[in-house]
């Protein structure tokens, strides 16, 4: 599914880049019979245009290199914890984690879409991520601060959304102790 929503966007992206480019060679074409005087104005700013397309490219492809999906397979987890939401509750394989430690939430939904999401002791958000049907989501955190940190859903998902929510428990690390 992702790949075809991929392939979309880059077909749908160069046809606009073509039309794009035609209106611009046009556009140019026609004010440079009707006015003759800012030709070089027009010569820099089709060469402006080239610099801010390649710009635009570099910077995409610099930005997109650490796409989020490559996580998933990163080794360095120190505990997996898997995740079910349903209306209108969470079940997590654990409740506990360190400080430090690298924590993988595994995240999946038996029926609607749900958010899920970390708040610390103060109730700020510190991590969360989309909770699917059909789907398993990974989200890797480390937490900061040890203390009662509180699950809440992001998303509306129904009568009871606002009651979903579920405690997490962070310990100080082991050298802290
Ligand atoms: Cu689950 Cu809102």
């Amino acid at each position: 599914m992702q790949t075809i929503a991929w392939y979309t966007s880059l077909a749908l992206m160069l046809l606009l880049t073509i039309v794009f480019l035609r209106v611009v060679g046009t556009s140019g074409r026609a004010a440079a019979e009707t006015d003759a005087a800012p030709a070089d104005a027009y010569r820099y700013r089709g060469k402006l245009l080239w610099l801010i397309i390649a710009a635009g490219v570099v910077i995409s492809f610099v930005t997109l290199l650490p796409w989020p999906h490559e996580l998933e397979a990163s080794p360095n987890v120190d505990k997996v914890i898997n995740v079910t939401a349903r209306q209108w509750s969470w079940e997590l394989s654990d409740n506990v984690a360190r400080v430090g430690d690298r924590v993988e939430f595994r995240v999946q939904s038996r029926d609607v879409n749900h958010g899920f999401a970390l708040y610390d002791p103060s109730m700020k958000i510190v991590a969360q991520i989309q909770s699917m049907p059909g789907y398993t989501n990974t989200l890797q955190h480390s937490f900061k601060e040890p203390g009662e940190y509180q699950i809440l859903c992001m998303e509306y998902c129904g009568l009871a959304h606002h009651g979903m929510t579920a405690k997490f428990t962070v310990l100080p690390s082991a050298q802290q102790q």
